[in-house]
């Protein structure tokens, strides 16, 4: 698979995924946004394989609840764990994790999946722009506290899996033109001052950008005979509950129901993708890289510029910088398991 082209796309939507039947009986897999959406496909498709467990997640209690009752029926798995994670709360990642641990639970493969898509500025309550956290920090939060977890499951003829959810959205994130003169990356991007429409209009595609960009990074810190093998997945374009925002109007509704219609994989399809790069054979290869249609396929022109290198780099350390103030296990388990760079 190589780069993105609008033929490619259109060729990639209309084909047809394959569906992993991977033996996952002694694995124990985590679904992170597993209410709705691909998420929810993806783990109804891992729980009809019969795992050792299955873990999923959503924001609140009331959802966990009624997702592990939708999932069991449809799999007829009858043993789904159910955990509450908010994804806007750096409190809530690390309650998630500290849970994960006093219950010394085991992951073999962690989907990353939920995420937000919202034009609008709004700051978390931990101070941070929505997607900003949800999308980019606090799935790099999770990431980071569940990689010793993962490590201690992976083997060299196995390696556990870390799947992000990314898009080729990335491909439409623009250039942080001037980055090399900000202090802080992060810092910018937060700022209320600087998010004006257009900027938001761009913030999704961003995102997706920097999740991409933080594969890379922690890829390219975890040893060679690494024994967690890490990718961002494309689902491609698909039916789901992404665009309810902008859906909200009528006209863009009107617009993007035609365009799903048109050219959407269903939610089922693109989840097979989320599914593949969990349980399927073949991880080294998708190691550190970008996926499309269950195939390494390559980044966007930025993401593979020097310039588009240096700013991953300056994110991959601003991030674990705020990620540490947060949670010092972050500096830890960096110096345990990744690494380290000589100044
Ligand atoms: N659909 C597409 O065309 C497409 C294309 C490329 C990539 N993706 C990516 O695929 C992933 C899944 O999206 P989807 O299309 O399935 O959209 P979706 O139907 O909106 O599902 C998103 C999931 O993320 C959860 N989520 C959102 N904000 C959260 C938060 N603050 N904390 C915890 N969970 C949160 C949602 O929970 P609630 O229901 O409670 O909000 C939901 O479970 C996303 O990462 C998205 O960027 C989607």
């Amino acid at each position: 698979m190589g780069k993105f082209s609008v033929f490619g796309f259109f060729r990639e939507q209309w084909t047809e995924l394959p569906i992993s039947t991977a033996d996952v009986s002694d694995k124990s897999l985590v679904v992170v946004g597993a209410n709705v959406g691909l998420g929810n496909e993806a783990a109804v498709h891992l729980a009809q394989l019969k795992p050792k467990s299955l873990l999923i997640t959503c924001r609140d209690g009331a959802k966990c609840e009624q997702s592990k009752a939708d999932m069991e029926t449809r799999s007829g798995m009858t043993d789904i764990e159910s955990w509450p994670l908010e994804l806007s709360s750096f409190d809530s990642v690390c309650s998630f994790v500290n849970r994960f641990e006093a219950k010394g639970c085991t992951v073999d493969a962690l989907i990353a999946n939920a995420g937000v898509s919202t034009m609008k500025y709004t700051k978390t309550p931990d101070g941070y722009e929505t997607t900003l956290q949800v999308n980019h920090l606090s799935t790099a939060l999770l990431s980071i506290l569940m990689l010793p977890h993962l490590v201690k499951t992976g083997t060299l003829e196995n390696p556990s899996r870390l799947v992000i959810v990314s898009s080729e959205a990335h491909f439409l994130a623009n250039k942080l033109e001037g980055a090399d003169k900000w202090p802080g990356i992060i810092e910018t991007l937060n700022d209320e001052a600087y998010c004006t429409s257009s900027v938001m209009r761009n913030r999704y595609h961003l995102s997706k950008l920097l999740e991409v960009m933080f594969i890379r990074e922690l890829s390219s810190r975890l040893p060679t005979t690494t024994l967690v093998a890490v990718s961002a997945v494309n689902p491609g374009f698909c039916h789901s509950r992404l665009t309810r925002e902008i859906e909200s109007g009528p006209l863009f509704k009107f617009a993007v129901r035609t365009y799903k219609g048109l050219l959407a994989r269903t939610t089922e399809m693109g989840s097979r993708t989320l599914v593949h790069a969990a349980i399927e054979p073949g991880e080294r290869e998708r190691h550190g890289h970008y996926l499309s249609s269950c195939e390494v396929a390559e980044e966007s022109d930025y993401a593979l510029s020097v310039e588009g290198k240096e700013v991953s780099k300056r994110l991959w350390h601003e991030t674990l910088r705020i990620l540490g103030d947060i949670d010092s296990r972050v500096h830890t388990i960096v110096s345990e398991h990744l690494i380290q760079e000589i100044a």
